[in-house]
């Protein structure tokens, strides 16, 4: 019998929040219908290795691939004893771009902390686990908040801030967005860099606009208990405005979002995640989802209609 371990995590999308969150902001974060699978097999070869599609590395080498995998692979690897260390295979695909700006490194680190721990018989909690994807994703990160690595964890609706115990929110009824990817892939450590120097450079500025923002979170947590649509919309437009106030917004995006708002049924829209490219969301009308997703994707082929799946990492039944 081959053992064999699977996990999986959903990508996220951030409704308020993003860049502000790092530096103290309340954050309001979604998992969405897109998700990272994870396998991890017995597998006879001289070394364990990480397989994603035709790339294929060994966890020890350093060739710069799958850093966020390795860091957590090596992390695990750490806490048992070698003879549990024959070799196996880490197995990923995914349904989430990387670089999107959904959430595929916060995904791929939690679903890889949670395969690779079972099938090396460890019991972490949901604390060690996220601790463990965190120190992945800060690999490709730089400083991050913590907010996708909650987001992707817990599934469903966080309010999130930094250093404090992360709420989920429950809704009575549950809503869908419209989420666009430009095509553009970016850096989100070289955004969040961007905005620290911002922030730097207007210090009273930012911390004002950081204070706004924990506020507009929290409207934005009210808007989607009561599915307030249009709420929800008018702080999405009121959100991009400061984004790009910080600089994350580029003339592309600019134009993605006034095409965008333009489709019938679309009440706002901004960037979610780091920007600089990536993926924007747009609040819609609950009734009209079908024919909004199928006008933008003429021209924005990866675009989808997400509600808001309650579940975040979970345990997979092998394939085998
Ligand atoms: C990226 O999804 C969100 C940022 O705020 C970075 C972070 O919070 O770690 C840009």
């Amino acid at each position: 019998v081959i053992r064999e371990t699977a996990a999986s995590a959903p990508g996220k999308v951030i409704l308020s929040g993003e860049h502000f969150v790092v530096h103290g902001s309340y954050s309001v974060a979604a998992a969405i219908n897109r998700r990272v699978h994870v396998r991890v097999r017995e597998f006879q070869g001289p070394k364990p290795r990480i397989v994603l599609g035709d790339q294929v590395s060994t966890i020890s080498s350093d060739d710069g691939s799958f850093p966020v995998v390795k860091t957590v692979a090596r992390d695990i690897l750490s806490m048992v004893t070698k003879t549990n260390q024959d070799s196996f295979e880490i197995s990923i695909t995914s349904d989430i771009p990387p670089g999107s700006g959904l959430g595929s490194s916060a995904a791929v680190s939690l679903a890889c902390a949670g395969a690779l721990a079972d099938f090396m018989g460890l019991t972490l909690n949901k604390n060690e686990l996220s601790d463990m994807a965190f120190r992945g994703e800060s690999k490709v990160h730089g400083n991050p908040s913590g907010v996708d690595v909650q987001s992707c964890l817990n599934g469903g609706l966080i309010l999130f801030k930094k250093n404090s115990q992360t709420e989920k929110i429950s809704l009575r009824n549950s809503f869908c967005l419209l989420v666009v990817f430009s095509g553009k892939k970016r850096s989100t450590s070289k955004l969040v860099a961007k905005v620290a120097k911002r922030r730097e450079e207007y210090p009273n500025q930012f911390k004002r606009m950081t204070e706004s923002v924990s506020d507009i979170s929290l409207e934005v947590v009210e808007a989607a208990k009561g599915r307030d649509m249009r709420r929800m919309g008018s702080l999405f437009t009121l959100i991009q405005s400061q984004l790009s106030w910080i600089g994350v917004s580029t003339l592309e995006i600019d134009m993605l979002i006034e095409d965008i708002l333009g489709a019938n049924g679309v009440l706002g829209a901004k960037i979610t995640g780091a920007g600089g490219g990536g993926s924007i969301i747009a609040a819609i009308d609950q009734d009209s989802g079908d024919s909004t997703l199928k006008s933008v994707s003429q021209k924005y082929p990866y675009s989808f209609i997400s509600d808001i799946p309650q579940e975040g990492l979970r345990w997979e039944k092998p394939a085998s």
